[in-house]
């Protein structure tokens, strides 16, 4: 495989040069005054999702510039490498086929098969293990006595189906109630337990390594409490999602549903990870959720790459981070369903490219991942968006909103809708009648996102648009978007500290730390 770092190309110098000629002072307006056709240039379908990139600061002069940068930097070939089951993720050894999670069965296939003939065993075990999650899904369905599922899990094993659930909150069985506890303070266990009776709650143990200290915590806070409570059928109330069948074993839980190591954590919600969403919306609604992902993967796969979405979405986060400095990305779900979706992109493309190294290990002269966050609208304009229009910094923003509301509430959506356009709109006019504190720069980038409905369907091709994205940025940075070295060292500190905070020992500590042990002991 053929893969050149971003700036060892020749179209890396070329887009310094095309920003320093016309990038630096680009305006959104004058470029819309240019051309009536901008809109056109610079929006596309793609499968679920039309995008508006018209509001961003490229031309296509820019645009074509940066498809060379990917041409040279080798991101087809990079892509046909993990869509080919190739070992991608160097660090750890590990295919990267979260996609294949996605796939239809090899019988169902219209094209492609011979490229899947390399993965035929991997994909009959993710269609036998799908078959049985979903049917076990459809059992809890059907079984009254269940009235409570509590998901335990972190990070990837949290963000995804709690921001699933949650999102499509329309479609959920009415008589169930799905919690989530991710975080190792007790308060949060707490209060579901006070929530939930153990004859009709079923615990949800979902870890990949089924070693993550939070989560084998809060595990065994959960059946130390469900036993005491005088619950004794652990089969029946307990189950676990892992690649460590092993591990949940010994654990005491024989329920389990299993997926691989080339599945990263961050990209699971499409395996036994997601059985709290396949509860919650059903079996067929679950397959909907995959067949959405599927069809951008086909998207991503076999778009060219100037009407290819996730690589347009892509090139323009590197011309953004790496040209224009900006630092971060701000995401604006104009739904209140999608309140975890700027938290599930945090982890997507903050784990997956906060890095400082390229894939072998050599230190990067550029900027990575910027800093993802925000909050549904139209409350984040009640917030931060103050900073957003006249901020010394500019923050590209990225809108979603969704056509058709799923409530009959009269007046509501027109009004957030009419808020989610006019927010972009402002961000780029601005305001220049009127001095002082009432100027606008505008010329703020942002890119909407617009979706029919919020479905199954229509949210398994957004997520996916967004781990393709992740995927193009990743890629053409040259590092390894598939490892997650960065959490480590903390997990490896706090049994340190742990330990220390128990004993008292503060030798050999740095000042700081010892000083905090001391008082929180004292
Ligand atoms: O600590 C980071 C991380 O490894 C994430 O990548 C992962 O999603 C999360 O922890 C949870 O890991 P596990 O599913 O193995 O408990």
């Amino acid at each position: 495989m053929n893969r050149t770092r971003c700036d060892h190309t020749p179209a890396w110098g070329q887009l310094h040069a095309a920003f320093e000629a016309t990038g630096r002072a680009f305006d959104v307006r004058s470029a819309f005054a240019a051309d009536p056709a901008r809109f056109e240039a610079f929006s596309q379908s793609a499968p679920h999702v039309f995008a508006d990139l018209s509001k961003n600061r490229i031309d296509a002069a820019t645009e074509q510039l940066l498809l060379e940068l990917a041409r040279q930097s080798g991101l087809a070939e990079h892509r046909d490498a993990m869509f080919a089951g190739q070992t991608i993720n160097t660090t750890e050894g590990r295919q990267v086929m979260h996609w294949l999670l996605r796939n239809p069965p090899l019988a169902l296939m219209q094209q492609a098969r011979q490229a899947l003939q390399n993965v035929a065993p991997e994909l009959a075990a993710v269609h036998a293990t799908l078959a049985a999650m979903l049917s076990f899904a459809e059992q809890v369905r059907a079984d009254d006595g269940i009235t409570d599922v509590v998901n335990i899990g972190i990070g990837g094993s949290d963000l995804g189906p709690q921001m699933a659930v949650l999102a499509l909150d329309a479609w959920v069985i009415p008589g169930k109630r799905v919690h989530f506890v991710s975080n190792v303070d007790g308060h949060e266990l707490a209060a579901v337990l006070r929530r939930v009776k153990p004859h009709s709650t079923l615990f949800l143990i979902a870890s990949k390594t089924f070693t993550t200290i939070e989560t084998m915590t809060n595990a065994h806070s959960a059946k130390a409490w469900f036993e005491a409570q005088g619950g004794t059928d652990i089969a029946r109330h307990f189950a676990a999602l892992t690649t460590n069948v092993a591990a949940a074993n010994a654990f005491g839980i024989s329920t389990t549903f299993g997926f691989w190591d080339w599945v990263g954590g961050r990209y699971s919600v499409w395996s036994a990870i997601g059985l709290p969403l396949a509860i919650a919306i059903g079996a067929h609604g679950f397959r909907q959720f995959l067949a959405g992902a599927h069809d951008m993967d086909e998207h991503f796969r076999s778009a060219p790459l100037a009407r290819n979405l996730p690589v347009r979405l892509g090139l323009l986060d590197v011309w953004y981070r790496n040209f224009h400095g900006f630092t971060s990305r701000s995401v604006a779900p104009y739904h209140s369903d999608l309140k975890r979706y700027p938290a599930y992109l945090q982890q997507l493309e903050m784990e997956s490219n906060g890095k400082r190294v390229d894939a072998s290990g050599v230190a990067l002269p550029f900027a990575t991942a910027p800093v993802v966050w925000g909050e549904p609208g139209t409350n984040g304009q009640h917030a931060y968006f103050q900073m957003l229009h006249q901020g010394t910094d500019v923050v590209p923003v990225e809108f979603v909103a969704v056509k058709t509301p799923r409530h009959h509430l009269s007046g509501h959506h027109e009004l957030l809708l009419a808020n989610a356009v006019a927010q972009a709109q402002a961000l780029m006019l601005g305001q220049s009648d009127q001095g002082g504190h009432k100027h606008f720069t505008g010329n703020r980038p942002s890119t909407f996102l617009l979706l029919d409905d919020l479905s199954p369907t229509s949210l398994g091709a957004l997520i996916a648009l967004q781990e393709h994205r992740v995927f193009v940025s990743g890629s053409l940075w040259g590092i390894n978007s598939f490892d997650q070295w960065g959490v480590e060292l903390g997990k490896l500190l706090a049994k340190d500290v742990a330990q220390r905070l128990s004993s008292g020992d503060v030798n050999a500590l740095d000042a700081s730390s010892a000083g905090l042990i001391a008082r929180l002991r004292r």
